[in-house]
């Protein structure tokens, strides 16, 4: 058998690109402020902004849509859901929210208060702010490993133990519980090893602690675990993620990303008391019990997704794509994160554009070329989104400046991955001719949303 890894699905709907050329594209970006979060998504040929929400759906996904049961109260749906999440997560409870930001909310303004510390792996962007919001710390403990971007190393998302160790040794008491991400979004898309997630669940027992679960990628990250960690290779993706997520004892799941949803999330769990507390929250935020914010047709989309992401063929094709496309980026030497991650490419823009400053951000320079060039949308996670200013105004920079391309689930192709790879290549060789950008306006927070810009 020949061993080519083609994308497992036939395309009976599709949706037209809409062509531009690079005078209309450059008109466009001003128009939108040399911010990519400000381009009408018509204006965008290859969209890599992120891989939340942007899946294409199955046909089963579909067909669930139609027979959605809209019933303010007990859609069958829900019931279906419910028996799909119980299996994979492990936990008799599940409880539905309009999207995985939700689930974080209604958990977090439940259990926090000023002064915890919650440490993780890496928190993503919106877990650390829904901590710091109740007024707790959203603490990362990633391995040095982790913190290199080149070195290849099979887990570089997983958390630091002995760190961990240390901070329950000086703090317990401000500790309400623990986190884990996988896979690690923040550390590159990285994934967390079976070993670790063990480790860290025996710490949390020796200081009875509970374990949660940020496990919007479960499914990504169980595939990496087959393919990398020892005795898991002979066992099923499905049965690898039943494992890992029953190490947790409440995993926050975003639907958009491994359930391939267009919208929705679940807060899943053993405890009948924090369960209750969370449904009364639930119906004053969110909604019902057996709906939490989405459509009947939402859920029934979410259960079959669900039945599909864990299909080896997909997953395996899924980490091929981002791994084929950091294959040939790192063979020219292009400074890209290594190894590839599950759903995205993060390139280093710092590296890339040596001859722009921090303060004129590289990352956005990268992003605004390879729209202007490609017509293709990546988004700056570095110096403008992750940037702060001191007291006196000066710039305070992240440690890494990156650019994030991420991959929609089931959307684009091998030719699709092949004329993005084409464009950041040629625009490497070319490096030396793109100068920086400063802000024309600064968005007091997330600045990479709504601050616009001009050039340096
Ligand atoms: C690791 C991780 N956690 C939480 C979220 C938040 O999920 P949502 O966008 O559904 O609110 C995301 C979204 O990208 C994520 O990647």
């Amino acid at each position: 058998m020949p061993d080519v890894v083609f994308e497992p699905f036939k395309i009976k709907s599709v949706e037209p690109i809409n062509f531009s050329t690079v005078e209309e594209r450059k008109a466009w970006l001003k128009e939108a402020g040399y911010n990519m979060f400000g381009l009408p998504a018509e204006r965008v040929m290859i969209d890599l902004l992120t891989d939340s929400g942007t899946s294409a759906m199955s046909h089963n996904q579909w067909a669930a849509l139609i027979s959605g049961d809209e019933s303010y109260a007990g859609s069958k749906d829900f019931y279906a859901l419910e028996r799909v999440a119980r299996e994979i997560f492990q936990k008799d409870i599940v409880i539905p929210v309009h999207q995985g930001r939700a689930g974080e909310h209604l958990v977090f303004s439940t259990l926090l208060k000023k002064g915890d510390i919650v440490p993780s792996n890496s928190h993503f962007d919106t877990t650390g702010a829904n901590i710091e919001d109740c007024g707790a710390e959203a603490l990362n403990l990633p391995t040095k490993e982790g913190l290199d971007p080149f070195l290849v190393h099979p887990f570089k998302g997983n958390m630091d133990t002995e760190a961990l160790k240390r901070l329950l040794k000086e703090k317990r008491e401000h500790v309400p519980f623990v986190m884990l991400t996988i896979t690690n979004n923040t550390g590159g898309g990285q994934p967390v090893s079976y070993r670790n997630i063990s480790e860290v669940r025996k710490i949390c027992d020796s200081y009875s602690l509970p374990l949660f679960i940020d496990g919007c990628r479960f499914a990504e990250n169980a595939y990496f675990i087959k393919l990398r960690e020892n005795g898991f290779n002979n066992l099923s993706a499905k049965v690898i993620a039943q494992k890992t997520l029953s190490l947790a004892d409440l995993v926050i799941f975003s639907a958009k990303k491994d359930a391939f949803a267009n919208i929705g999330g679940l807060v899943c769990l053993n405890d009948p008391e924090l369960a209750e507390r969370l449904k009364n929250r639930l119906v004053v935020t969110e909604g019902f019990a057996t709906y939490g914010g989405l459509a009947g047709r939402d859920l029934a989309a979410i259960a079959q997704g669900l039945l599909e992401i864990t299909d080896e063929h997909y997953l395996k094709y899924r980490l091929r794509t981002i791994e084929w496309m950091v294959e040939r980026l790192a063979a020219e030497d292009i400074p890209v994160l290594r190894p590839a991650g599950g759903h995205a490419l993060y390139i280093d823009a710092d590296s890339f554009f040596p001859n722009i400053p921090p303060e004129n951000f590289p990352g956005i320079a990268l992003v605004n070329e390879l729209y202007i060039r490609g017509g293709i949308r990546a988004v700056e996670l570095g110096n403008v989104a992750f940037g702060k200013r001191d007291k006196d105004g000066k710039h305070i920079f992240p440690r890494l400046d990156l650019v994030r391309l991420a991959m929609p689930r089931r959307v684009y192709t091998e030719a699709h991955a092949a004329y993005v790879v084409e464009h950041i290549k040629a625009l490497y060789r070319e490096r030396d001719k793109v100068s920086g950008w400063v802000f024309d306006k600064e968005a007091p927070v997330l600045r990479h949303f709504r601050s616009t810009f001009k050039p340096a």
